[in-house]
This record gives C-alpha cells, sequence and structure tokens, in this order.
C-alpha cells in the first residue's frame, strides 16, 4: 500500500505506523475519555479504525468496529485488517451503516461521522437505543458559526456535496441532547494531519489549512439520567 492509500497514522508494534493523512494520536490525548477498562466499545465509521484500536489499546474488553459498504471503505477494509493483523488485535468488524447497528455497548465513540449523515439526530437517538453508558463525540465544527450565541448548523459544509452539515459547538450540544444524551463535558481540540502525501496537501483548501473552515470539538455524553428529547419521531 502507498502513503496516499492510508486514512490513519496508526502505531505499529516495530516502532513505525501507518504514513496515513490523520494523525489522530495527539487528538486521543486530549479527548475526555469514559472509563474503558472491561467495556464493550463500538467505533462508527472507523475507517482505518484508527479509534477501535485506540480504545482496545485503552484497555476495551470487546471493541466493534462499523463503517458503510462503500467503494471508499472497501479499500479502507483492507487498510483495517492488514493493521489488525500485525496488531493481533481482537477488534471485531461489521459492515452497518449507523441506523442499522444492533446490539448492547457501554462505549460508543463517533468519530467525524455526524457530519456525513442527513439526519444526525436521528443517528444520535439511533446510538442511545443501543449505548447504556456513554458517548464520546468527535467531529468538525464551524468557526463563523461560533461567532452566533444561537445553537446552529450549516448545510452542505464544504460546498461539494460531500458533507451534510457542520454544526457550531452549541448546535452539536444541543443536537446531543434532543437526541436524548446528557452531556457531561465539551471541549475544543486541536487537530493533527498526519504526514500528507503531497497531492494531498495540495488539495486540501487554504480555508482548510488555516482552519477557517472548522475546527475539532469533542463532547462526551452519558445515556443515563432523564431523557431530554422534546420531539416524537416525526418531529
Ligand atoms: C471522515 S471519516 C472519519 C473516520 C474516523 N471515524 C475518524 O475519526 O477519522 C467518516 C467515516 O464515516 C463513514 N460514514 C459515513 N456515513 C456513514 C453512515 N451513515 N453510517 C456509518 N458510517 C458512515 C465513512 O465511510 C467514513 O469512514
Amino acid at each position: 500500500m502507498t502513503p496516499a492509500d492510508w486514512w490513519h497514522v496508526i502505531d505499529l508494534p516495530d516502532g513505525s505506523a501507518t504514513p496515513g493523512g490523520w494523525d489522530l494520536r495527539g487528538v486521543s490525548r486530549q479527548l475526555p475519555w469514559p472509563e474503558l477498562a472491561g467495556k464493550r466499545c463500538l467505533d462508527v465509521g472507523t475507517a482505518d479504525g484508527f479509534w477501535a484500536f485506540e480504545m482496545e489499546r485503552r484497555g476495551a474488553a470487546d471493541v466493534l468496529a462499523t463503517d458503510l459498504a462503500s467503494p471508499f471503505q472497501a479499500r479502507a477494509r483492507e487498510r483495517f485488517e492488514h493493521v489488525r493483523e500485525v496488531l493481533g488485535s481482537g477488534v471485531r468488524y461489521e459492515e452497518r451503516d449507523v441506523f442499522d447497528i444492533e446490539g448492547e455497548f457501554d462505549v460508543v465513540f463517533v468519530g467525524y461521522v455526524l457530519q456525513m449523515v442527513r439526519d444526525p439526530v436521528g443517528a444520535l437517538e439511533h446510538l442511545r437505543a443501543v449505548c447504556s453508558g456513554h458517548l464520546l463525540l468527535l467531529e468538525t465544527v464551524s468557526m463563523p458559526l461560533m461567532l452566533v450565541p444561537a445553537p446552529l448548523a450549516r448545510l452542505d459544509a464544504r460546498g461539494d456535496g460531500r458533507e451534510w452539515f457542520v454544526f457550531n459547538p452549541r448546535g452539536l450540544r444541543t443536537a446531543v441532547e434532543l437526541a436524548g444524551w446528557t452531556v457531561e463535558e465539551q471541549r475544543r481540540v486541536r487537530e493533527g494531519a498526519g504526514p500528507l502525501p503531497e497531492a494531498q496537501r495540495a488539495s486540501r483548501s487554504w480555508k482548510y489549512r488555516l482552519g477557517a473552515r472548522g475546527r475539532s470539538c469533542a463532547l462526551r455524553a452519558t445515556a443515563s439520567g432523564e431523557e431530554t428529547r422534546l420531539f416524537g419521531r416525526t418531529g
């Protein structure tokens, strides 16, 4: 596999790392992790699997990685399987849209997936139904929309049809609360680009490189407590 193929930077046992465009190792150190030791964990939209392997590394008892059946993910799945083998990992994999996930989990991780889902509140609501513990959400938030003191989201965040929404931090929190979760903590985190191949680097716009397109925000919520959802399924 060539560097351009890899999505995530993932540490390997021989001291090397996969040459991905996204180095989330520093992001991981900034997250408000819930207790993972002995827990059943779910990684939604795993791509190459960085967060799934990270939860296993941090002591999770069982990790299920899920992602779509798509041409992008078919290639990512090969990389995932390669890393799983090299790590001797026990992380399981299932091809699933977020709305089709079944089971019961103590911790649900959702990294940069919400922006790609047409009904993000519905997705969060579905995940609450399969989680008895914590949600850890990592998502891009809009810098311009941060200036407005209201819970907001903008459609077609990149203007190229690849993302449905980008929220401001209040909007992200409100979406989570409307889906029935209780937010415990929310914080901004600094993103980490990996050793990008030149072609990929050039394709990232000036807005992206200057951070004007978005910043990352992490949020930990619990499924326990009163449901705060205000609306019925049909709105
Ligand atoms: C930007 S990547 C993020 C990958 C990884 N979670 C991370 O934090 O780096 C978004 C991932 O979400 C997946 N995805 C998009 N829509 C999805 C859906 N409806 N259900 C599950 N996964 C989805 C994509 O296939 C892709 O792997």
